[in-house]
Formats: structure tokens, C-alpha cells, sequence
């Protein structure tokens, strides 16, 4: 699956996602995630790509021309979908997430929080909210996305993470809900629950159902 986000601000996302689990899905092709310039799309000498808005008013939007070409810039494969990040746009939960994952592309735009060019929306087919509050843009919610979206291709857990949620649940869950303990067996008087140390793994998938 391919993902391309379109921002300003490129450096932010290239240093989370080429790190733990969404560099390796790239590094065995299962995923490939691809950032790109909006001012590669500017056409001043200046690679501004916001302007004030018409009808005055405060902050700068984000131009519609740059966008439209970076979007014309990025081949598109047969299913994609194209996402405005936006803090007004529809809230994005885990069903969203397995729906995206039978994509082929998802291309993101990051916007600014102060706006964007209203023709922009014909461009696109949905706004995405990561939740109800508000940031300064749309990078760190296309993020999110690519990771929840990422996990569920298949191949990119690796089998102990994906085998995890068969063996304990019986079903495919989507998280872990039990209480998890690692080393050491006390911890400033807290102890591991017995059972967990027992060994006897009837008793221990019991006892996670219960917890
Ligand atoms: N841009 C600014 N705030 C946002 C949010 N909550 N979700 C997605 N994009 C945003």
C-alpha cells in the first residue's frame, strides 16, 4: 500500500516515518510512504505557497494552485482515496482505519490551521479529523493515520505481534485489554500476579479474559 502526504513541513514526517515499525514495513515493500514539498509547487521565486485571504480577515491561507499540482504530480493507483486533514472533517476511529487498509494509496494533505483554499474540496474526497481539538495542521494527524492504517497490512506486524492477538482472544481483537507485566517480579512492593508466572497457559488466558 502507498501513502503520499503532501505538506510544508516534509522534516517533520520523514524522521517519524522512517523510524520502528513503519521503516521496516518499507524496508520489506509491504508499505511505502512517501512525503512531498508543496513549495517544489510554487511558481514565485520566493516558494511561498499561503497568501492573505480575500476579504480580509487574519492569518494566511493555503493556496489552492501548489496543492493542485503536487496532487497532478503523484501517480495514482487504482483504488485511492485522497484526505484533507482538517479539524472539522469526520473523526477518525479504527473502522476507518480497516476500510482505508483495503486501499491501494492514501494521499494526504496537510493543512494549516488557519486555512485552506475552499477549492481545494473539490480535489479531494473526504476530510479527516484525528479529534476534537484543534493543531496548528494536518501532519501530525496524516501520522496517525499512516500508522493505524500501516498495521493493519498484512504483513506489517511481525507473526509474534499478529500471532499475539490470535492465540489469546481466539479472534482477531484490535487491542490488547488485559494488564501486561514484564521484569522484574516486584517492583517497590508491586508483584507480577502469580498466575502469570505459573506457567499453566489455560489458567493464564482465564485469568486475562477476567482482567
Ligand atoms: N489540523 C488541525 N487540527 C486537526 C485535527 N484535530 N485533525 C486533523 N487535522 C487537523
Amino acid at each position: 500500500m502507498k501513502f503520499d502526504i503532501i505538506t510544508i513541513f516534509p522534516d517533520i514526517l520523514d524522521s517519524y516515518i522512517n523510524e520502528s515499525i513503519l521503516k521496516r514495513a518499507q524496508k520489506s515493500k509491504k508499505i511505502k510512504i512517501q512525503t512531498h514539498d508543496i513549495r517544489k509547487f510554487s511558481k514565485n521565486k520566493h516558494k511561498t505557497v499561503d497568501d492573505t485571504p480575500y476579504g480580509g480577515g487574519p492569518g494566511m491561507v493555503l493556496m489552492v494552485e501548489p496543492i493542485y499540482k503536487c496532487l497532478k504530480s503523484i501517480k495514482k493507483k487504482r483504488k485511492s482515496k485522497i484526505i484533507l486533514l482538517d479539524p472539522a472533517g469526520k473523526q477518525f476511529n479504527q473502522k476507518m482505519a480497516q476500510r482505508y487498509a483495503n486501499l491501494d494509496q492514501l494521499i494526504f494533505i496537510c493543512g494549516r490551521y488557519e486555512g485552506v483554499d475552499a477549492r481545494v474540496d473539490k480535489l479531494i474526497n473526504e476530510k479527516v479529523s484525528i479529534g476534537p481539538y484543534v493543531l496548528s495542521g494536518g501532519e501530525l494527524g496524516a501520522a496517525v493515520i499512516t500508522e493505524a492504517v500501516a498495521r493493519l497490512v498484512p504483513g506489517v506486524l511481525g507473526s509474534a505481534e499478529s500471532l499475539q492477538y490470535e492465540t489469546f482472544s481466539g479472534k482477531k481483537a484490535d487491542v490488547i485489554e488485559y494488564p501486561q507485566y514484564t521484569r522484574p517480579e516486584n517492583f517497590k512492593g508491586q508483584k507480577v500476579p502469580k498466575i502469570l508466572l505459573s506457567g499453566n497457559h489455560k489458567e493464564i488466558e482465564g485469568w486475562r479474559k477476567n482482567n
